[in-house]
């Protein structure tokens, strides 16, 4: 029987459209579980989404859809870019699943059957994008101490989970499984700030919403969203459900991969709520960090985001898994950069991999007819034995780090042994050996040379979802040959191998300005529909007089000015997309409408203080007050 891996990532909230930051997290979980079951592991791999809770009611009203429409469309949209993304997942979750729903009651009764879960009442703060309850001490100056949103004070009658009575057990826990909680730094961190102060009791009901999983025995309640999201983990495999042989034969998980921001809820809520009821603790729990562009993370709210789709169609879907499982170390935060993006595309796929295949395929055909001859004993060099040495132990090193969880070390080992390929081309020089007629000794190089290409690519298969099936096919490579193993001999390769040089695997990324530019608005999985605002609404946005006292250019960009607007008691920094409409010089000086209460956000790195007023689609016109500048006072209010 094949040992079993059960690996889950988050499920996702249905709020928004899907971006790198957010894909990281699958592609991550993607890679290993493609990797234990090239290693023989009988694994299920899990995502889905979390579709219950007030965020997600509240953007189904906005759009007009009920609830349940709004999830549909957003999973239809979300199993469209996991297929795109190659994604090999064997369920996906959802939170409104019947049997879900259902196993989620039996969970609560049982637990509160068992004196673990009881009636109060609760008031508080809570943040509603991240469903987090709060005591006024955590809050940060009255906002959500993770998003750094408002909050909304919270009175009502709650189910309560005894919270507080497992804490000294999971104290004990962590300290007797040093590895149930990774990276250290992020288990440390999360010690210090929730036990320090001791756990309370957690609210895991609502009064107030209605789109979620009612209680049982009390309807005028709906469980917790984060209480219903984490027992996915369970209700997944059928746990309390007619069929529960893949509980049974799955759990416990052996990995949980999660956001640094969710850690928490993982690493208390979750494993308390298990033992609670009796059940085992998963194996590890693996807190990963954002993707981040110019030190900000990733996110639908912040605006920096685009659909990976972008990226995949420039180049291809293993050209992006590539640089986001070599580029991030994993379980730090990554900068996702376009520009080292083009290079890591140009230098390590077209130029090391795409190049040895392309420069070794066409040697066998040119100097061989395309076969792959016997290898000759007495025609060795010494510089053979190191290509050999070092693709022979490839596949141990890479099982190494993956067994770690250091997916970029093990990819770079795979890059490691295609550049001593390709300096192996170099030393030997087949060119020569042809010229010269030195055919025994073409041979042994060009069997060397076929036979490091399969030991790189059998490893490939972890981290690539379809170069590597284009290389075996290239090189001659069947089935057995593929396999994990085969890769830890070298000599496997059999004599008489046809070899075909093929398509361009990485064609050179040229022009990625104009590839990876965004046509129109990031695509938005639903579309807002208008609505009217009231005039307390209209009296919120603060409008002023601005006048443009500097302009900038704003460095890698060909759209953003940075202006400095004086608006008469405080000189404020605007980054506004300009570029194409105005010359630095006829900004300068013109008066301008400013919107001057709007949160500062950053663009490329830039606090942006505020917008200004434009107005046209295709071409775009500032408001501007007066064209005599000075008629009005800055900082003057727009009525
Ligand atoms: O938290 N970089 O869902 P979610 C890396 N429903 N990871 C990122 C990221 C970025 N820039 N932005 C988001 C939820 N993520 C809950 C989970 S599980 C029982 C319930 C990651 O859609 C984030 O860290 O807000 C998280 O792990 C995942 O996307 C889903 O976030």
């Amino acid at each position: 029987m094949n040992k079993k891996y059960y690996i889950t990532t988050p499920i996702y909230y249905p709020s928004g459209s899907f971006h790198v930051g957010t894909c990281y997290c699958t592609l991550m979980a993607d890679t290993i579980a493609r990797y234990k079951r090239l290693r023989g592991y009988d694994v299920f791999f899990m995502t889905g989404t979390d579709e219950h809770g007030q965020k997600i009611k509240e953007k189904a009203d906005k759009v007009g859809k009920t609830p349940k429409q709004y999830v549909d469309d957003f999973v239809k949209e979300a199993k469209s870019l996991w297929k795109d993304l190659g994604i090999s997942y064997d369920k996906y979750m959802r939170t409104t699943d019947k049997d879900h729903e259902e196993a989620v009651q039996k969970i609560f009764k049982k637990l509160y059957d068992k004196g673990d879960i009881y009636l109060g009442s609760y008031e508080g703060l809570y943040c509603t994008p991240c469903e987090s309850f709060w005591t006024e001490t955590q809050a940060k100056d009255g906002k959500c101490p993770d998003c750094g949103r408002d909050l909304k004070v919270v009175k009502e009658e709650s189910y309560f989970f005894k919270l507080s009575k497992y804490q000294d057990k999971l104290l004990k826990y962590y300290e007797e499984h040093p590895e149930f909680l990774e990276p250290l730094t992020r288990k440390n961190e999360m010690l210090k700030n929730f036990f320090e102060k001791g756990l309370e009791d957690l609210c895991v009901t609502r009064t107030t919403i209605d789109w979620g999983i009612k209680v049982p025995f009390d309807t005028k309640h709906v469980v917790y969203v984060w209480l219903d999201a984490l027992t996915n983990y369970i209700t997944g495999l059928g746990y309390l459900s007619e069929d529960d042989s893949n509980f049974k034969k799955y759990w416990p998980a052996d990995l949980h991969l999660v956001g640094k921001e969710i850690f928490r809820f993982h690493s208390i809520i979750w494993p308390a709520i298990l033992m609670a009821l009796d059940l085992p603790l998963p194996n590890k729990i693996f807190g990963h960090g954002w993707l981040v562009v110019d030190g900000q993370k990733i996110s639908k709210s912040f605006g920096n985001y685009k659909d990976p789709r972008i990226y995949i169609n420039a180049t291809s879907v293993d050209t992006l898994r590539y640089y986001l499982l070599r580029e991030v170390t994993f379980g730090q935060d990554g900068n996702f950069s376009e520009e080292l993006f083009v290079e890591k595309a140009n230098s390590d796929l077209s130029n090391d991999l795409g190049n040895l295949v392309s420069r070794v395929t066409a040697m066998v055909e040119k100097y061989n007819n395309g076969i792959v001859n016997e290898k000759n004993a007495e025609f060795v060099e010494e510089y053979d034995k190191e290509l050999i040495d070092c693709a022979s132990s490839l596949l141990e090193k890479v099982e190494y780090k993956m067994d770690n969880l250091k997916i970029n070390e093990a990819i770079t080992e795979v890059f490691d042994v295609i550049r001593k390929a390709n300096k192996y081309i170099d030393l030997s020089m087949p060119w020569v050996l042809s010229k010269e007629g030195n055919v025994k000794r073409l041979d042994n190089v060009l069997y060397n040379l076929v036979e490091t290409i399969r030991i790189v690519t059998v490893a490939l298969q972890a981290f690539m979802v379809e170069k590597p099936a284009k290389i075996f096919e290239q090189i001659g490579v069947e089935k057995e040959l593929q396999e994990w193993d085969s890769g830890k001999t070298f000599g496997m390769l059999k004599v008489g191998t046809l070899v075909k040089k093929g398509e361009n695997l990485f064609p050179r990324v040229e022009n990625a300005k104009e590839l990876f530019k965004v046509e129109e608005e990031p695509n938005e999985v639903l579309e807002e529909k208008e609505e009217y605002i009231t005039i307390d609404e209209l009296d919120k946005i603060k409008l002023k007089v601005g006048q443009i006292k500097a302009v900038e250019r704003v460095e890698n960009t060909d759209k953003l000015y940075k202006l400095t607007v004086d608006l008469g008691s405080e000189v404020r920094t605007i980054v506004s997309g300009l570029v194409k409409y105005y010359t630095e010089d006829e900004l300068l000086n013109k008066q301008v409408v400013v919107v001057a209460n709007l949160k500062p956000a950053k663009l490329r790195g830039i606090e942006s203080q505020g917008m200004i007023l434009a107005a046209g689609d295709d071409v775009v016109k500032l408001l501007v007050l007066d064209n005599n500048p000075g008629s009005l006072k800055n900082g003057s209010n727009i009525h």
